[in-house]
């Protein structure tokens, strides 16, 4: 897979100031989307996935601190953009979000169609008759009949607005459409029908997708590359049938087991015991240290650094030389069940 690159993160950061501390959200994550592809995140709640697109949207809340060494966007290096420019030139017209609930975020007095004609008519100046041809478009390649153009958000369902929420993420043809927990919430045959159409939506427009979620189900069957997130980092990043066929990080081993498998629906579900660390405190070993069975000295001692395994597939797990071995005894119960 050697794509043309679109955009290009390098070692970003995220802290965020609490009452506790410091919570270190995100830690020095590096990775990149191609044109035309789908990046899927993959990850726990809790572990960064949200603050990671947050920050680079650079819409994080206030008690947010973030640093990268840099983020090309299209060739542009968007570090160097001050929040003004950023605004103006990149958030929505080039890289837009739908955000995590993003069903709740229709305003409830305006028209939903009305919703998306503002969307695409103010930064691009045209008449609101001008907006309504290219909004219809958007109401059809998400699958909304036109005349609901005319309807409040009350009188949609759920997967409806998520829908409406997705064509208002369309409206200025961005590069980049990043999509937070598209079909959470949502009952299981709604989900459904939002992923076919996203799958639809991918054959019908250019952009770009990262498409973030918890179930790894999911992004095993919309992505072309995978990253596994814990802890506020990367653990593995691979094309997804590396990630699938040959993973290679405990935590993704675990990831693997706990879900249905859309290949493999016959597979025994077995589940990580434990919980999430508090991300209090800079990682000075690795993140998944205590919920690890396969867990050795060397892992309390640092944080593993990224290895490249073979060409687009990195892990950070000092015992990723012993993966084929790792990989046997995680498909195991007994081997998670000795952690409790
Ligand atoms: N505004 C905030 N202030 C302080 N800590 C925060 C804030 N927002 C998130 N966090 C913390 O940052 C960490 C990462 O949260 P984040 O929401 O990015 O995770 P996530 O992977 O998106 O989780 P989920 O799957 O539940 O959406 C968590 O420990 C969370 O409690
Ligand atoms: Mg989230």
């Amino acid at each position: 897979m050697t794509g043309e690159r679109l955009l290009q993160v390098q070692d970003l950061t995220v802290r965020y100031q609490t009452q506790m501390g410091e919570i270190h959200a995100v830690s020095g994550v590096t990775f990149f989307v191609n044109k035309n592809e789908v990046f899927g995140i993959a990850g726990e709640s809790g572990c960064g996935k949200s603050t990671l697109i947050r920050a680079l949207m650079r819409l994080l809340p206030d008690n947010a601190k973030m640093s990268a060494q840099s983020i090309e966007y299209e060739g542009e290096e968007l570090t160097r953009l001050s929040e003004a420019k950023f605004r103006e030139k990149i958030l929505w017209a080039r890289m837009s979000l739908v955000p995590q609930s993003a069903m709740n975020s229709l305003n409830p007095v305006y028209r939903v169609g009305d919703q998306v004609v503002e969307a695409i008519r103010a930064p691009k100046n045209v008449t609101k008759s001008e907006a309504r041809e290219p909004v219809t478009q958007l109401f059809d390649i998400v699958g909304l009949q036109p005349d609901l153009m005319k309807n409040f958000p009350h009188e949609f369902s759920g997967g409806m607005r998520q829908r409406a929420m997705i064509a208002m993420s369309l409206a200025l043809d961005p590069g980049l459409v990043v999509m937070d927990e598209p079909t959470t919430g949502l009952d299981v045959l709604v989900q459904e029908r939002i992923l076919r159409r996203i799958r639809e939506i991918r054959s019908q427009i250019s952009s770009s997708i990262i498409l973030i979620t918890h179930d790894i189900a999911v992004i095993a069957e919309m992505s072309d590359r995978i990253a596994v997130m814990y802890g506020g980092q990367i653990m593995e990043q691979a094309p997804a049938n590396d990630l699938f066929d040959t993973p290679c990080h405990p935590y993704t081993l675990g990831l693997k087991n706990a879900f249905p498998s859309i290949r493999n629906l016959q597979q025994k579900l077995i589940s990580i015991p434990g919980s999430p660390p508090t991300l209090l405190g800079a990682p000075s070993s690795c993140p998944f240290l205590e919920r690890c069975p396969f867990c050795v000295q060397q892992c309390s001692q640092r944080n593993p650094e990224n290895i490249t395994i073979q060409p687009l597939h990195e892990v950070r797990c000092v015992r990723h030389g012993e993966a084929p071995l790792l990989r046997e005894k995680a498909s195991e119960k007994e081997t998670w069940r000795s952690l409790n």
